[in-house]
């Protein structure tokens, strides 16, 4: 049987919560990241009550719906319709979201993250935690006695309470077989081990594979903080992919094997021996090492969406104006932006750059905080920082 911590912390938030209330400590019921590190992620849930005190203002079924008939946002409708789950996939129709019935449906929205600052700037305060393994936040809204079903995830998610309050149910069970032909991954037989109610700004952390069921109990948001964990398969196959590129082999360009000597085959349905010589020389000729390794892995986990499109400003600055501008407002990350880096090698939205020595430090910084103060910049830094100004990949600060 698991046993959550239980956080429970009441602080009745009166006016909705506020980035600038914001409390790591208490988001994680008084423990230390080191201690939740160690404890809790990827081995047992944690149950924070009052993680997030008065937290649930952002979003309500009207601008969640708004947000799911954008192109900008990836949204899914679940519906259970006679003992059957139905999943459809967004943009939606306006008019579809406002003639749902009163029960069985959830709708939920990925990436809210890219769409709304506020949401964006929670998503980073899972700082503790590897930018390369946060995916992004979701937000579900589901009439009362609704949810997704009794599932497990792949990932480990962070579930925060949004708006009204829901049951969740928890298993630690090992059978995870799933409803056959089931759009989602339905457990065939859930048995709970622990239920709690979750309410506004109280938050359940679950590891990954870890069986769960949440059902509305009022109309009911949940925000879930998503992490991304690449399997062998995904990571092999795109590697071959970017090795394909490395060598060339994306196109139809390259060497193609020829046979102006041939002989008549005594079988002409042997693989002749030359084709397989041939073959076996140019996959090995099919090199890579760890520098290449970490070439593939930082531009692939940088790499944007395929959904996502930045907007550059309309009017930009020129270099000059940008960097007095920067030196007043300081520098923030799109919200869309992924920057990380490995030693002294730096990859930004799926493009790899070499920097000199001068300019590692701002740029980790820039990288780890996702902005740099008001400062005055190296001219190195201010021609790439406004390179990536006028791609849409960073912005100025607030005026203050
Ligand atoms: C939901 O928000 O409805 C589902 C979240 C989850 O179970 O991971
Ligand atoms: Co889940």
């Amino acid at each position: 049987m698991v046993k959550p911590v239980k956080a429970d912390a009441r602080h009745a938030g009166t006016n909705g919560f506020r980035m600038s209330d914001f409390s790591l400590s208490r988001l994680l019921g008084g423990i230390t990241p080191e201690n939740f590190l160690a404890e809790y992620w990827q081995k047992k849930p944690l149950l924070v009550r009052q993680a997030l005190p008065g937290f649930g203002d952002w979003l309500d079924r009207r601008s969640l719906s708004e947000l799911a008939c954008s192109d900008d946002a990836e949204s899914r409708l679940v519906r259970f319709q006679r003992g059957q789950c139905l999943l459809e996939h967004g943009p939606f129709e306006p008019e579809a979201l406002q003639k749902l019935p009163k029960r069985n449906w959830s709708l939920l929205v990925s990436g809210v993250n890219h769409l709304l600052p506020e949401a964006d700037q929670l998503l980073h305060r899972f700082n503790f935690l590897p930018h390369a393994r946060l995916d992004d936040l979701m937000v579900s809204f589901a009439p009362p006695g609704a949810g997704v079903g009794p599932h497990f995830d792949s990932y480990d998610v962070f579930l925060i309470q949004g708006r009204g309050r829901r049951r969740w149910e928890i298993s630690g069970q090992t059978d995870l077989t799933t409803v056959d032909d089931a759009p989602l991954r339905i457990l065939r037989d859930f048995q709970a081990e622990q239920t709690w109610e979750l309410e506004p700004g109280d938050m359940l952390y679950l590891p990954p594979r870890f069986a769960h069921n949440g059902v509305a109990l009022t109309d009911c948001m949940t925000w879930s903080v998503g992490f991304r964990a690449p399997g062998t398969r995904e990571i092999v196959g795109q590697f071959f992919n970017y090795l394909q590129d490395q060598h060339g082999l994306g196109d139809d360009t390259g060497e193609r094997y020829a046979d102006p000597d041939l002989r008549r085959p005594a079988h002409p349905a042997e693989i002749p021996a030359e084709l397989l010589q041939w073959t076996e020389r140019a996959i090995r000729e099919i090199r890579w090492d760890k520098a290449l390794i970490t070439d593939f892995l930082g531009r692939y986990l940088s790499e944007p969406k395929a959904h996502v499109f930045f907007d550059p400003p309309c009017k930009p600055l020129a270099a000059l104006a940008f960097g007095k501008s920067a030196a007043r407002r300081g520098l923030v990350l799109d919200a869309r932006s992924q920057l990380l880096f490995s030693g002294k090698v730096f990859f930004m939205n799926g493009e790899r750059l070499e920097t000199t020595a001068r300019l590692v430090t701002p740029l980790r910084a820039l990288a780890d905080d996702r902005k740099l103060p008001p400062c005055t910049l190296d001219p190195d830094l201010l021609g790439l920082l406004h390179t990536w100004y006028q791609a849409g990949y960073l912005h100025l600060g607030e005026e203050h």
